[in-house]
């Protein structure tokens, strides 16, 4: 892609997509790679600017992850934060040590506005002028960032100003604007800094100089061009799950190469209730797209390759495997084809450990990459750059109705992933039935549009109940419902208490089998948004 850009450098920090997230929303398009990434690969890639992220190490400490000088000395803008405003600031000579008073949570922080970094940040305010710290600021403005580190910048690196104070923090933040260097401690990319985008803003539209042409219209224009152009005469093979990401990735590929196309949908028996026939009416005869469309009814073969099967892991291994099983021999009867399209977007390549640093927290098996044995001979990943509200807008550029854009992210894995413990055919069932009658009660109170994911999943806990003069032993079902902006945190979301018992009754009225309906409050993290 022939773009300006700016890279992150992923030194394993939590919050490290967000950053790139939140560039994107400033219409600048960004990369995230680890900080193992070469000084030769960083100059090839000629980004607009380089952004540096937190991590959990201390830049002092012996092998933490490092950058010689020459990083700061490449005439291209450099932003670090946290543990990357740490690493310049020891790298360029300045002094980092454990901070007498570490710092968490919301924080207000004292800024200097006539620095480009912090152009219309804060509030004016007499008061904030030296307290806590002798630092006095040329324009000093008071606005709340979120903080969370134990280290700290003792002293700045020499030809550094210092920018934003803290009470406890002398070097909140520091510039040396000849060399266009920037050091944060705190997070600018967490929403909690309440105006962390403006301070990303000044740096890659106003410091960086990024025209800001990242766009979703040009975006899905050229994607549509790239693929025909790639795809020629040849035959494209596409997974299609019913999920947002796999149906905006068929329909780019409908209406880049159209009846060259063949969609299969693999009913893998996991789906939400009546799930499999919604995607037939969209995307089958009736529908409005001019597409091969496959039906494979999988569901036995998929129960009886998960029977007896407890562990998350070893579940989407097998559920992954079985789609690729399926596919192989869809592919056979198709005949020869030479590309396969998936729904794979940008948090699934980071989250799989293909782009940045963080941690394998559990396989996708939508991220490319097929056995040896399969017959294809690439694999197209159009919306492999877009985050999820970025796969959204894609959808809408393409003409795709709002209600299929912006139903309920649903995961590949599908309700293999929301049962706990064996997956059954009267498990199914039972998930089935209670997330229906939630997402029916959610909608009929009003609140489906303004909560990020919701579905009702099952425990694997069986308890003791009473149902009329009846002792019951029955399952305990989970209702999960998180806002969210990236998917990357959520918090649970606030659900009125008439509207969980409403649910909650007629759960347990209706759907055999459950004697118990819990909510669960977990945030993200420590919790994921599924429940596996
Ligand atoms: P977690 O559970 O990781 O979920 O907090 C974050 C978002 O990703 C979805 N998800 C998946 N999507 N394949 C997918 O296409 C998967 O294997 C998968 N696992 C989780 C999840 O529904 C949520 O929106």
């Amino acid at each position: 892609m022939d773009q300006e850009k700016v890279i992150v450098i992923d030194f394993g920090g939590q919050y490290n997509q967000l950053v790139a997230r939140r560039v994107r929303e400033c219409n600048v398009y960004c990369e995230i790679y680890s900080y193992r990434t070469d000084m030769e690969q960083i100059k090839a890639m000629n980004p607009k600017g380089i952004i540096l992220t937190g991590g959990p190490n201390s830049c002092y400490g012996e092998n933490a992850p490092t950058y010689t000088a020459e990083l700061f000395d490449l005439g291209i803008p450099v932003l670090g934060l946290c543990y990357g405003a740490q690493l310049m600031m020891h790298v360029l000579g300045g002094r980092v040590e454990k901070a007498p008073v570490g710092e968490y949570g919301k924080t207000e922080v004292f800024v200097d506005s006539s620095s480009p970094l912090f152009a219309g940040i804060g509030s004016h305010t007499a008061e904030a002028a030296g307290v806590g710290c002798e630092a006095q600021l040329s324009d000093e403005h008071v606005t709340v960032c979120w903080m969370s580190h134990s280290d700290y910048i003792a002293k700045a690196a020499c030809g550094f100003s210092i920018v934003a104070h803290t009470a406890d923090c002398p070097v909140a933040a520091a510039e040396f604007r000849e060399k266009n260097l920037y050091a944060i401690q705190f997070h600018p990319e967490v929403l909690h800094t309440v105006e962390g985008t403006k301070m990303l803003y000044n740096f890659v539209r106003g410091i960086c100089g990024c025209a800001g042409t990242w766009r979703m219209d040009s975006f899905v224009e050229n994607s549509i061009q790239e693929i025909r152009k790639k795809v020629g005469h040849g035959k494209v093979l596409c997974a299609l799950s019913g999920g947002v990401d796999s149906s905006v990735a068929a329909v780019m590929l409908a209406k880049a190469v159209g009846s060259q196309l063949t969609c299969v949908f693999v009913d893998h028996g996991l789906l939400r209730k009546n799930e499999g026939d919604e995607v037939e009416a969209v995307f089958g005869e009736e529908g409005a797209y001019d597409l091969n469309f496959i039906r494979v009814n999988a569901q036995e073969r998929y129960y009886s390759k998960l029977a007896g099967i407890m562990e998350p892991e070893a579940k989407r291994k097998i559920i992954g495997e079985e789609f690729i099983r399926v596919f192989e021999e869809e592919a056979k009867k198709i005949g020869a084809v030479d590309f396969l399209v998936q729904g794979t977007i940008y948090p699934d390549v980071v989250e799989s450990g293909l782009g940045g640093e963080s941690a394998v927290i559990k396989s996708h098996h939508n991220v490319g990459g097929l056995p040896d044995c399969v017959d294809f001979k690439e694999i197209i990943e159009p919306l492999r750059d877009l985050f999820k509200d970025e796969v959204r807008k894609a959808g809408l550029e393409l003409g795709i109705p709002e209600n299929l854009v912006f139903r309920q992210p649903f995961p590949g894995p599908g309700l293999g992933i929301r049962i706990i413990g064996e997956v059954t055919a009267e498990k199914v069932r039972i998930v089935q039935d209670a997330d229906a009658i939630y997402r029916e009660e959610i909608a009929k109170a009003g609140l489906d549009r303004g909560i990020g994911q919701y579905f009702a999943a099952l425990t694997n806990m069986r308890s003791v109940g009473v149902m009329g003069d009846e002792r019951t032993y029955d399952y305990a079902v989970a209702l999960r419902a998180v806002n969210t902006i990236d998917f990357m945190t959520a918090e649970a979301a606030e659900i009125p208490f008439e509207v969980l018992q409403t649910v909650m009754g007629r759960i347990i009225n209706e759907v055999r089998g459950v004697n118990r309906v819990f909510y669960d409050l977990t945030s993200k993290p420590p919790g994921t948004i599924e429940f596996e």
